[in-house]
């Protein structure tokens, strides 16, 4: 294996990196029970950064194990509402008292701005468990009426749906798995998480604030291991009773599938092929940063990518360039260079898909009005890239290519439904944006538009209040706010004859 090579502009992580990696299993840091580990990359390089453990099967098997114990009348279960708010108020506490080293741990494992993760990845994950540790004392039943001849007492009780198995990938690693743990804590669940190959290194630092919050034992269990085996493990585990999972679409149904042996409920955060529409009488510098902003966040590797860009033809020139404008000054570098603002793609791997979509985009006749490119030729860099010309059936423009890549296209009509259709031809409805300054407009379209979320004179925003997730092929179930607790309650009703 290669010698690991550190960045020097590391100031805070460099000693966690250092260290010999263990996941959390049962309340105790672990190798994987094969002994094996993997390597994991700086994507500005190429270079390791470390050797995480490879948890596979017989890790999950006694993770689950101890969820189980844990929630089956054991630790967990004596624990009250108001003590699993405060562990996760204290968690929250952890994660901000180590801000710095976690945003460089995202930064060297994501590829992601240090800055990036500073004010936005960070930031959005205390406020989870903050927000989360609110909701854990306020998770409750009702008193129902019934209509039957007799008298009756019914009430619904709220509660935990079990053990839980979490499945997070690597564009927000940190913050994915706060979305996860959180709701699934405060409901009363215990949780077995695996964090994505690419990018393990946040979930285990995150795993030593969860033992200094002082969770019980087998309440969190924090696995590092490939989607194929420790992944599939816990998705087809017998005596997991949810699995939430959040990835590609096509691994997904692969969730759904291996779900099926003892039908234990799932939830799905899927991907998208997300529409920006710019209306002629938009705030237009708005629109364009907006736009930009929509699909280069990320390096567009977001779920919720404003990938189709579609502005009226009275604009549509000044928007593309102007877009297109935005992408070639967009400085791209490593994340941890204080003067980057678009750092490398996660991996080798989704270097070669963003651009062999590129590539197909221009085979199929799109024009291309900005990057098109790599940037180097060292790790994983895409220049911010504008496609024009590009047409509903091209693959480019049907496929979540979750890179820095739009496809602009234009449109002549002011009926509503018509671009409403145009924006709703994807199979996926994760998200949208609208851009008007007439507000009837921006909200008749916002109920035309199928999908979970839709911003208007806005993109990308998002907050613990609010629920995230997809209609159609974008998923199952929402994350945050109090729609998320429904993944991981039941609804059980008691009935007395009085
Ligand atoms: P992926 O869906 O394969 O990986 C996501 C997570 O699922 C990882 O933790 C992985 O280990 C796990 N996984 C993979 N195969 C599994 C299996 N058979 N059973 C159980 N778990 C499994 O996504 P990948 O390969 O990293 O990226 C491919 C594409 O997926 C991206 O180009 C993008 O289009 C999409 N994607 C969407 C995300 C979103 O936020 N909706 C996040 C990451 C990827
Ligand atoms: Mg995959």
């Amino acid at each position: 294996m290669d010698a690991i090579a550190l960045d020097p502009r590391l100031r805070h992580a460099g000693a966690f990196l250092a260290k010999s990696h263990r996941m959390l299993i049962d309340g105790k840091f672990v190798a994987a029970a094969s002994g094996k580990t993997f390597a994991v990359t700086n994507p500005a390089t190429g270079t390791l950064i470390a050797s995480v453990p490879e948890g596979d099967k017989a890790d999950v098997d006694l993770a689950v194990a101890a969820a189980r114990r844990a929630f089956d009348g054991g630790s967990w279960a004596k624990v009250s509402p108001s003590e699993r708010g405060r562990l996760l108020w204290k968690l929250a506490d952890l994660v901000e008292q180590n801000l710095e080293e976690l945003a460089e741990l995202e930064s060297i494992d994501n590829g992601k701005p240090y800055a990036v993760a500073r004010v936005a990845d960070l930031p959005l994950a205390v406020d989870m468990f903050r927000y989360m540790a609110g909701w854990a004392t306020k998770i409750t039943g009702s008193t129902l009426a019934l209509s039957l001849p007799g008298e009756y007492l019914s009430y619904t009780l709220r509660e935990p749906v079990g053990v839980v198995g979490q499945i997070i990938p690597w564009n927000f690693p940190l913050l994915m798995a706060a979305w996860k743990l959180a709701p699934a804590l405060a409901a009363g669940c215990t949780v077995v998480l695996k964090a994505a190959e690419q990018t393990p290194m946040s979930a285990l630092r995150l795993a030593e604030l969860v033992q200094e919050a002082g969770f019980p034992p087998g309440v969190v269990n924090i696995l590092t291991g490939f989607g194929e085996t420790a992944g599939a493990a816990i998705s087809g585990h017998p005596d997991v009773d949810k699995v939430a999972f959040t990835g590609s679409t096509e691994v997904g149904k692969l969730i759904v599938q291996a779900a099926a042996g003892n039908l234990k409920k799932v939830s799905l955060e899927l991907g998208g092929k997300s529409p920006a529409i710019i209306l002629p009488d938009a705030d237009l510098d708005a629109a364009i940063a907006g736009a930009a902003s929509a699909i280069f966040f990320n390096h567009g590797q977001c779920c919720c990518a404003g990938s189709r860009l579609y502005a009226h033809k009275a604009v549509y020139d000044k928007v593309v360039a102007g877009v297109a404008d935005i992408a070639a000054k967009i400085k791209v570098g490593p994340g941890l260079d204080p003067a980057t603002e678009m750092g490398p793609l996660v991996s080798d791997e989704q270097f070669a898909r963003v651009t062999s979509f590129i590539a197909d985009g221009r085979e199929s006749g799109a024009r291309v009005a900005a990057g098109g490119g790599r940037v180097g030729n060292l790790g994983y860099f895409v220049q911010p890239t504008v496609l024009e010309n590009t047409t509903p059936d091209m693959k480019v423009v049907r496929e979540e290519i979750f890179g820095p890549v739009v496809c602009a296209q234009p449109f002549g009509d002011d009926d509503l439904d018509a671009i409403a259709r145009q924006a709703n031809d994807t199979i996926y409805g994760l998200a949208a944006s609208v851009w008007t300054r007439n507000g009837g407009i921006a909200h008749k379209l916002a109920r035309r538009i199928r999908s979970g979320t839709v911003w208007l004179n806005c993109h990308n925003v998002f907050d613990a209040s609010l629920p995230f997730g997809g209609y159609k092929q974008s998923g199952w179930g929402r994350e945050m706010g109090e729609e998320v607790l429904h993944n991981y309650t039941e609804v059980k009703a008691v009935t007395q004859a009085l």
